[in-house]
Parts: structure tokens; sequence; C-alpha cells
């Protein structure tokens, strides 16, 4: 790791805090004039780093900044050196990494934004989008039939449960098929979108979105009711690398579903009755069909949701046009 990016890991494990330059050139091992010179590097990067002559380095607590360097700080070793593009804004990530995509980024090309201003949702709908929110997609082209879309859902949920846990130290569970819930409300989306190739009718690659709030400040007063945000202080750096880095370690080889362990384990609807909607829901509210209550018994390992009715009769929920709600 070079001295500025090991100067940044030990800001940012420090945030809102000064940090002497003599402790940083000590745990280091690097000299302070290579210090200093980390300092001016990562100022023109944009890190807000305020000096003092008594007490040394801070990076302010305002630091949410994801840089293309920062995100390399902290990815994995196999990770470092993939396609990164990080805009200010776009209408969408997962719009973009598409074009990406289509003029051949490859595997594990990262595109993210700072806000969007078309973000999409599932079923259609919109996904608010405003500043400071992380908004990552990456290209996946394993050996794909679209059947695999959904493994690759799956995947990026326990990517974005676990590593909020690890990161920033909240317990982050799974609402099927892929809201991820902290204290109760919904804190990430996720969207994996496919692009088939016409002419063989095989998926040429699929775009997986993942869009996590990091505070509701901006948030519309209808959606604070179930909408949530991943606060603290940590590293939005860290978080957007480890989910990165998860999601391309789980879906190295997407018929082995090691990770829906994790998911079940960390599945907010398992053993529950929730409403099941299908239908119009997609894109007129005003049309939405009667949800009608299951108990959810187990899930499978290609993310099917078996539920049982209250006649008795049971089925294996496959996302599509259905979506469920806790009753
Ligand atoms: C949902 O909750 O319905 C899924 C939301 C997915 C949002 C993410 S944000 C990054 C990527 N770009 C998009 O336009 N959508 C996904």
């Amino acid at each position: 790791m070079s001295v500025k990016d090991s100067v940044l890991k030990a800001l940012e494990a420090g945030k809102g805090g000064f940090i002497s330059g003599e402790a940083l050139s000590d745990s280091l091992g690097v000299s302070r004039t290579a210090v200093w010179k980390a300092i001016k590097l990562l100022r023109e990067e944009g890190y807000p780093i305020e000096s003092s002559t008594n007490r040394g380095y801070m990076l302010m607590q305002s630091s949410w900044l994801i840089t293309e360097e920062s995100l390399r700080t902290y990815l994995p070793a196999p990770y470092k050196g993939n396609d990164i593009y990080i805009y200010d804004s776009l209408e969408s990530t997962n719009l973009e990494a598409k074009q990406t995509a289509l003029e051949g980024g490859a595997h594990g090309t990262v595109v993210m934004a700072r806000r969007q201003t078309k973000g999409r949702g599932r079923l259609g709908r919109s996904f608010f989008s405003p500043d400071e929110g992380i908004y990552i997609s990456v290209i996946l082209r394993p050996a794909l039939d679209i059947s695999k879309s959904l493994p690759a859902t799956l995947a990026a949920a326990v990517a974005v449960a676990e590593s909020i846990e690890e990161v920033c130290g909240k317990e982050a569970l799974i609402k099927w098929v892929n809201d991820i819930y902290v204290d109760g409300k919904k804190v990430c989306g996720i969207l994996t979108e496919g692009i088939t190739d016409f002419e063989t009718g095989s998926v040429d690659s699929l775009i997986t979105g993942i869009g996590i709030n990091t505070t509701v400040k901006d948030f519309p007063e209808e959606l604070l009711d179930t909408v949530g945000a991943v606060t603290g202080s940590y590293s939005k750096s860290a978080l957007a690398a480890s989910v990165i880095s998860k999601l391309l370690d789980f879906t190295e080889d997407l018929d082995n579903r090691a990770f829906m362990k994790a998911y079940r384990e960390k599945c907010l609807v398992l053993g529950k009755t929730v409403n099941v909607y299908r239908g119009a829901y997609k894109v007129d509210p005003q049309k939405e069909s009667k949800g009608v209550p299951a108990r959810v018994l187990d899930i499978t390992d290609d993310g099917g949701l078996v539920v049982l009715y209250s006649n008795g009769s049971q089925e294996v929920l496959t996302t599509g046009e259905i979506s469920i709600r806790l009753k």
C-alpha cells in the first residue's frame, strides 16, 4: 500500500479527530515529509483534511466522498485493478453500466455516482437517490444464462448485509428478495438487470445495481415510515469496497450457492406471515391487487420463497411480478 493510501486509511480510522504528523510517521514507518506529501496529494484529490500546528491532521467528519483512489485503497488485491468509473451525477448507474457493458466493459467493472436523477428500482419503480447515498453498479460476466440473475441478486443482498455489519457495526437483515433492513427500515435496494445477446438468445452480462441510503435528510416525508439509512461514523469507501469485493467473490461461481446459508440466516421473513402481491402492482399502485397472507416456510437454493397459504396449499414464489410485505 502506498504512503498516501496508508495515511488515508489511518485518517479514515480516526475520522473527526486529530492525529499528529509524528504519530502518523511513527505508526507507518515513514518520514514526516512523506506524510506531508501524502496529505497534499489527498487534498488535491478532494479530501477535506484540516491541519493544526499543534494537533496534526484531521479528516473532516463530513468526508463522505468516495473517490476512485479511496475505493481502490479498500478493495482487496484481486479487485484493486478493476475498471472503476465514479461520476458526480448520473441518471442511473445501472443505465451507464449497461452502456459500458455494451461497449465491452469487463467483468467486475464498477460504475458509481454521488447522486442519481432517475434511479431505477424493481418492478418499474423509481429509486430516490439524493446526494450522499452510495450508488453502485457492477458488471458481471459469469458464464451466464438468465437463470443466474436471481442468484446474483441474492449474492448482492448477502454482500451488502455482511458489509454493513462488518464495516458499520449494525445488524442488517434481508427482506426477500433483495431489500436490506437496519433497525426495521429499508436502507438498501438492489436491482439486477440482464443484457441479452439477441442473436444467440443468451445473456451477455448482468448489471447488479445497489443503492444504500446513508442519510434520510432529503427524503420525502411519505417515505420516512419505511425508509432508513446506514448512519454513524464509518468510511463510505470501505463500505462500498466491501460490498463490491464480496459480490465479486460470491459471483465467481454462481452455481456454488454457499452464500445461501448466510442469506437464510439473515432473512427477515423466514417463519413469518407476509402478504403476497402480484400483477398490476408493478405499474399502477392504484390497481394494486389485494395481498394474500401466507406463511414463509423456506427459501430454496435458487432463491424461491416457499410459502403456505391458509387453505393449506404451498407455492414457490420466484420474484418477477411478485412482491411481499411484512404483515
Ligand atoms: C429497489 O429497491 O427497488 C431496487 C433499487 C436499486 C437501486 C440501485 S441504485 C444503483 C443502481 N442504479 C439504479 O438506477 N438502480 C440501482
